[in-house]
């Protein structure tokens, strides 16, 4: 089973993937300034060091401004554009004088979302477009209409989801030829429900995990990637563990400082290297924009590698904070 990500699908891309929610500025509707374009092209730099070669958007990032500043960072780095991935997502819309939050799979906001990302990019084709979170109204011929003209116009060369179960991936794939390759999940040692979800299959303790049944073997099975967000925890267990946490996490951070003192690696790497040792090969999307940050990633696929049984298990049952059933 093992294989690269994505490989399955013709796509080459290293393991770990730069999320680009951080770039472009505030969340709001001002110009960026050139200050978030430099900011933007030190991450990126950053990211190609340590060898990525993947970089994650989405239409709403930062209302645009995240994919405009990307957009700026290609153009002044000719051949770049040819050498990684880009995926975005569509499907979320912010309140507007039309409604309010709310999410939309319809044909016409899925092929004008992905006429803006490209514009903002500048680019002529998204690599991957994923379905960023699951719209009640969906309707799978909808959906699949939108998909293929995105295909057949050399807009998008494949198709993604994000935030979904099983169901709602089989009820949107059963209308569309083109597969879906990738789901994107909330996943780390602070959000452990993908791990709970396997152990506690029969148990009273199962009815609080928040993840979909049967998800990780069912992606694993279908070649469908699994990508976690969040997957530094927004450095819970690797500088930002504030005094008063609970005790698991006090405890667990201690853990993850122990190891990469042994390990000579960083926190991060040991972090990382933990959701990556899962035989998913699970892609972190790391969403710092700090280089330093990015850098002290480096090391997470070596030491997902190295990693053993005991000590994957060590950072879980720690994080968890109760001993397995
Ligand atoms: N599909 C979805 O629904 C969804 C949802 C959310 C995010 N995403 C994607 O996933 C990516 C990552 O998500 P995330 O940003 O929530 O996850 P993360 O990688 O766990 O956290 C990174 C964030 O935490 C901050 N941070 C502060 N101190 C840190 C430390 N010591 N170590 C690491 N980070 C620290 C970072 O700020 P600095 O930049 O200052 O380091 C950054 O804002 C996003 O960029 C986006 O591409 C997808």
């Amino acid at each position: 089973m093992k294989q690269q990500p994505l490989s399955h699908w013709d796509i080459s891309t290293s393991r770990l993937v730069l999320g680009c929610m951080g770039l472009g500025g505030e969340w709001n509707r001002d110009p960026y300034t050139e200050a978030d374009v430099k900011k933007a092209e030190e991450a990126v730099e950053a990211a190609l060091s340590i060898g990525i070669s993947m970089f994650d958007h989405a239409d709403i990032y930062r209302i645009g401004k995240a994919e405009s500043v990307f957009g700026e960072v290609l153009k002044r780095n000719p051949g770049l554009r040819e050498k990684i991935v880009i995926q975005s997502k569509c499907g979320i819309r912010f309140a507007d004088g039309s409604g309010p939050g709310r999410f939309d799979f319809s044909k016409e906001h899925i092929l004008a979302s992905v006429d803006g990302s490209l514009q903002r990019l500048g680019i002529d084709t998204l690599d991957i477009l994923l379905l960023h979170r699951p719209d009640p109204l969906m309707e799978p011929e909808v959906v699949a209409e939108a998909i293929q003209t995105l295909r057949e116009s050399g807009k998008v060369r494949r198709f993604g989801v994000s935030n979904m179960n099983v169901s709602q991936i089989r009820f949107l794939q059963q209308a569309s030829p083109e597969p879906f390759i990738v789901n994107q999940l909330e996943m780390s040692l602070a959000k452990l429900d993908w791990v709970d979800q396997t152990v506690h299959v029969n148990q009273k303790a199962g009815t609080s995990v928040h993840f979909g049944e049967g998800l990780m073997e069912f992606c694993q099975t279908e070649h469908i990637q699994i990508q976690s967000w969040g997957p530094l925890a927004k450095g819970l267990f690797s500088g930002q563990t504030p005094e008063d946490a609970p005790e698991n996490v006090l405890a667990t951070a201690k853990l993850v400082q122990e190891l990469a003192a042994a390990k000579e690696t960083t926190p991060e790497a040991i972090v990382l290297g933990w959701l990556m040792r899962h035989p998913a090969l699970i892609q972190p999307v790391i969403g710092t924009a700090n280089p330093g940050r990015i850098r002290a990633c480096a090391d997470a696929e070596r030491q997902a590698s190295l990693m053993t049984r005991e000590e994957w298990y060590a950072l879980y049952v720690s994080s968890r904070g109760v001993p397995m059933p």
